[in-house]
């Protein structure tokens, strides 16, 4: 390279920037230095261009328009130009050129010539095009949009934009809106209370709100509007604006409407029904005891002075009104309105005398199976209406087997969990099984209705799975059919265990056999330790956080075997008084007392203390003491 400027260190850097095409132009405009950077940006070798009039770099058409010369006349003039513009390579092709041109005075202030720099910005311009582009294709996009309404709002909360959804669904256009406030969609009534102003509050602390309701279009007209505005942040977190997203779901709502309306409807003419066939049922078979009634009655008037017959008649009546009693029995025990008498029921015995009450009514050719696990849990039931539940399944098997058949009786323990019927926890499934005529799904599905009956007249009133029916539900059970025409039926009896149970699998089961503990402990953490070791024992275990909340549970029923209570209770009852209160009003129940403090366990008038910390065994043997009974820490 044997350049003029070889010799200046500063020229030899402007040399070999590859960067920056930087070269100088004469006065005329012709080139006379060239750097790398101008060799790898234009194409040209040095060799070649000095000399040329740098022109030759513009597009024909700028050529045409006299654009170089407009360049240099503006430096000329101006000491400087600027712009940008498409500029030609050696080879033909096209660049987006960055340009400045510097006029160079020599001492005297005479034009000496042009200082240029051209910078590539082909790529930067590509990608800001490419950026341009998204941005007006979403806006195209957006604005397209037209069953969504979506615009934005500054930070106040005044329209800036709005799409074709908007203008169709609220009715105004572009210019008639930009720069409103929002609010005034919202009907008056939200306007005095203040919901656009809560709509706001709340996208702009939480990010977003969504929200129903009614809003306003420009006609006055209301809408259903479905609603979401998002708050826009700047890179700095701060809020810039919001976008506001607005369905119009009149239509919808509307439509739901109606389907709530004719559902109503459907209910309340299937009550109609119901109640109809409820009345005429009723009707029907007290009338028929009636007229039985009344006309022993009449036989009985007339045959006053025989003692014979009038005994007879007088047995009618009787057994008539007993027949009615017994059928306002089954009403109200569909109504669960029967007065229960609730106790606990151990089953195994219960059922040994229920099936002999149910032999000798079935006849010899069907055949009685029972089935009664020995481990099951007792039940909390009404020992009256349980047994009439099974009668009347025991009745319907035996009805359903007109040709004989097998009737089987079974019980065992299960644990529910939501199923069926939204049951949970422990429960005895009672099931009376038959292999008779079975039912169609339609029958089936009205078997528990009162007064439905496929029976022929005298035969059946309707009644007997009503009272099953309605029993279960009293005590809190359920009761399901499954069953296929031929292929006989099934109905089973779900009774809740009884809560005070005994269970008498042991711990290694699964099963706690050693009854419930009530532990009474502030802090939770403490309470889940001492859960946690007492189920180690084999006891169940419920917490009550204060004394007041384990009174609580025991005056709601709770009858936990035994209670364990901290001494030293933040506000309200503590140990000691809650020891008393429980000596009080359940004197059978025994209460263990804890605590940290030894001068507290001098205080403790009496009742059993164990001092905390404790451990496994010390927990065992002092529950062991109140118990009456051994309990093993098991390796
Ligand atoms: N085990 C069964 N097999 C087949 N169908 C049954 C069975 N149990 C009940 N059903 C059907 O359900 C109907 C209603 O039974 P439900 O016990 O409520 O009344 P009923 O037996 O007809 O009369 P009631 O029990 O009042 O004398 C019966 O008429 C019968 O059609
Ligand atoms: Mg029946």
């Amino acid at each position: 390279m044997d350049n003029v400027l070889t010799d200046d260190p500063f020229k030899l850097l402007i040399q070999s920037i590859v960067d920056y095409a930087i070269y100088m132009l004469d006065p005329e405009g012709n080139v006379t230095s060239w750097n790398v950077g101008a060799e790898r940006i234009k194409g040209f070798q040095t060799e070649e261009i000095v000399g040329q009039h740098f022109s030759k770099f513009y597009t024909d058409e700028d050529r045409e328009a006299r654009v170089p010369e407009r360049v240099l006349e503006t430096a000329r003039k101006e000491g400087k130009f600027q712009g940008e513009g498409w500029r030609v390579r050696k080879d033909g092709t096209r660049f987006w050129a960055s340009v400045v041109v510097d006029r160079i005075n020599g001492e005297d202030g005479k034009l000496l010539g042009f200082a240029k720099i051209t910078r590539d910005m082909t790529e930067q311009r590509e990608a800001q095009h490419a950026l341009l582009e998204a941005e007006r294709r979403f806006r195209i996009l957006i604005q397209g949009v037209t069953d969504y309404a979506i615009y934005m709002l500054d930070p106040e909360g005044r329209v800036t934009n709005w799409n074709a959804g908007a203008e169709r669904i609220k009715g105004y256009s572009p210019d008639e809106i930009i720069g409103q406030h929002f609010s005034r969609f919202y009907t008056s009534d939200d306007f005095d209370a203040g919901v656009p102003k809560r709509a706001l509050e709340t996208a702009r602390e939480t990010g977003r709100y969504e929200a129903e309701g009614w809003r306003v279009r420009k006609d006055g007209t209301r809408f259903w509007a479905s609603v979401v505005i998002d708050a826009i942040k700047d890179e700095d977190g701060k809020i810039i604006g919001f976008a506001k997203i607005t369905r119009d779901q009149t239509e919808k709502r509307e439509a739901q409407l109606r389907l709530e309306e004719s559902r109503e409807q459907l209910f309340r003419s299937q009550k109609m029904e119901a109640l109809g066939q409820l009345t005429g049922g009723l009707a029907h078979d007290f009338n028929n005891l009636l007229t039985a009634i009344l006309g022993a009655a009449d036989l009985a008037l007339r045959n006053v002075a025989d003692p014979e017959k009038l005994k007879r008649m007088l047995d009618g009546i009787r057994n008539s009104a007993q027949r009615g009693a017994g059928l306002t029995k089954q009403l109200l025990a569909f109504a669960r309105a029967q007065q229960l008498e609730i106790r606990q029921i151990d089953l195994k015995d219960f059922m040994g005398d229920v099936t002999t009450l149910v032999r000798p009514s079935l006849r010899s050719d069907i055949e009685l199976v029972t089935e009664i696990s020995d481990q099951l849990w007792p039940v909390d039931a009404d020992a009256g209406a349980l047994e009439l539940a099974i009668l009347n399944l025991a009745f319907n098997a035996r009805d359903a087997m007109k040709d004989g058949g097998k009737l089987r009786i079974s019980a065992e323990n299960v644990v529910l969990n939501g199923q069926p019927e939204g049951l949970r926890g422990e429960h005895v499934a009672l099931r009376v099984k038959d292999t008779g005529s079975g039912m169609s799904p339609e029958t089936m599905e009205r078997v528990f209705e009162p007064f439905f009956t496929t029976k022929s007249f005298g035969e059946g009133t309707g009644l007997g799975l009503s009272q099953v029916f309605g029993f279960a539900k009293q005590i809190g059970g359920g009761v399901t059919v499954d069953s296929e025409i031929d292929k006989g039926s099934s109905f089973t009896l779900y009774l809740p265990a009884s809560r005070g149970a005994t269970h008498a699998e042991s711990k290694a089961n699964g099963v706690h056999a050693l009854g419930r503990v009530l532990i009474v402990e502030d802090d939770t953490l403490v309470a889940e330790l001492a859960a946690g070791m007492l189920d180690e024992l084999g006891f169940e275990t419920v917490v009550a956080h204060s004394a007041k909340e384990a009174l609580d549970r025991l005056a709601g029923g709770e009858k936990p075997k035994v209670i364990f209570s901290d001494v030293v209770m933040p506000g309200g009852i503590s140990g000691i008084e809650l020891a008393r209160k429980v000596r009080d009003r359940f004197p059978e129940l025994p209460i263990l007392l804890t605590t940290g403090y030894s001068e507290q366990i001098a205080g403790t008038h009496g009742f059993p203390v164990l001092q905390k910390p404790y451990e496994l065994e010390s927990l065992a043997d002092a529950l062991g003491k109140m118990l009456k009974r051994p309990i093993v820490v098991s390796q």
